[in-house]
């Protein structure tokens, strides 16, 4: 497989550098900032520029993976389909859950690859956690916990991770989605039918006086927009009636150890499971010969980002998905992220 990459930021470089783990080659890389476009492109002997349409009239370019921000993803991932390309799309998969339908109609109509990357499903615990799940070692499961606790992580503060209108939304949209998409996965895509949830933005929206520890996408533009939230907690229920409970914060005041920084749960009524996002092991509970017991099962390391590469270079080869979220699933995450946000606003709980 021949690749393009549109966005030769943070994630398009991590992209570059998986493809070329797994053999695939990178064949043309596109930024809007050309010098960024020809400085990632130079690593890979590529060919660069900034007008996406170098991509689209690329006959040598099989598929094209897109990481630019938010507010691209729709009208760029239109744009590769229609020009016959499969696309690698970053989360999250649009702005909204309508926005979402328009990219699956296209999918079907022009019967390309559309895979969006949620990449959690390929780390060493997502994957390991989801083997448990199908070999029935948990039984039924009933709730997920998922929750990631930054505690000052706005990102690019005033820049287009803040700015709703680019990104549509701020830690919710941006990290949440990864929770609701691994939950989702390991419930076996149950779809959602209720959700009560509420989004605050007490940091970010403060600029000068957020006092922050990490800042990637920096430096801070003080004189740019912060409309988004850095909170947001939430309560599913899904139509097989299991529940999802997710707490994720770009910056909160929860002291550092009240619990770890991520955590995945899984509550089934056989057994259960918990896990760090990153983290190197499952925790596991169940029974055994008669007693309730504890144990920790360490994982090999993986590299996520090269095995989500070849699943999709496997997918696009069969035109079958793979492991990595079809347009049907990464809608289903943003139907929970807009059921949040509205349910924010209206201050009371939506039913889908
Ligand atoms: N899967 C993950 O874990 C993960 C991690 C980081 C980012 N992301 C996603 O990747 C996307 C990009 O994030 P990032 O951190 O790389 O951002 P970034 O700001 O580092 O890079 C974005 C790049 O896109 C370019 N760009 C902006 N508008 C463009 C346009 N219209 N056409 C072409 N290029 C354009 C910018 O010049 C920049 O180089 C976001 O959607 C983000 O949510 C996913």
């Amino acid at each position: 497989m021949r690749l393009g990459i549109l966005g030769a930021g943070a994630i398009g470089a991590k992209h570059a550098a998986a493809a070329v783990s797994v053999g695939v080659d990178v064949g043309r890389v596109v930024d809007r900032d050309a010098d960024r476009a020809a400085a990632l492109a130079g690593d890979y002997d590529a060919a660069s520029g900034s007008d996406a349409k170098s991509l689209w009239d690329d006959s040598s370019l099989d598929a094209i993976v897109i990481g630019v921000p938010n507010c691209f993803h729709r009208p760029m991932a239109l744009e590769a389909m229609r020009a016959g390309k499969d696309v690698l799309l970053e989360k999250p998969m649009a702005l909204t859950a309508p926005e979402c339908d328009e990219l699956i109609a296209a999918a079907e109509e022009t019967g390309r690859v559309l895979q969006i990357g949620y990449t959690h499903r390929f780390t060493a615990v997502g994957s390991g956690a989801k083997g448990v799940v199908d070999a029935g070692e948990l039984g039924a499961v009933y709730h997920a916990k998922a929750h990631l606790y930054l505690r000052r992580g706005v990102p690019g503060l005033g820049g287009w991770f803040t700015t709703k209108a680019m990104s549509g939304g701020g830690a919710l949209i941006d990290l949440g989605v990864h929770l609701l998409d691994l939950g989702l996965h390991l419930l076996g895509q149950p779809t959602a039918v209720a959700v009560s949830g509420k989004a605050y933005a007490k940091f970010g929206v403060t600029m000068q006086e957020y006092l922050y520890e990490l800042m990637w996408a920096g430096p801070p533009n003080y004189d740019g927009v912060c409309d988004v939230d850095d909170y947001a907690t939430a309560l599913v229920t899904f139509d097989s009636g299991a529940t999802l409970d997710l707490q994720v914060a770009w910056a909160c005041n929860l002291p550092v150890g009240t619990v770890p920084d991520s955590m995945v749960a899984l509550l089934g009524d056989r057994g259960g499971l918990s896990f760090e996002l990153f983290g190197d092991h499952l925790l596991l509970r169940s029974q055994i010969a008669g007693r309730n017991a504890d144990s920790k099962l360490t994982l090999p390391a993986v590299d996520q980002m090269s095995l989500q590469m070849a699943d999709f270079a496997e997918a696009v080869a069969s035109r079958t998905p793979g492991v990595g979220a079809t347009p049907v699933e990464g809608r289903k995450v943003q139907a929970i992220v807009d059921a949040i946000y509205k349910s924010d606003k209206t201050n009371s709980p939506v039913t889908l």
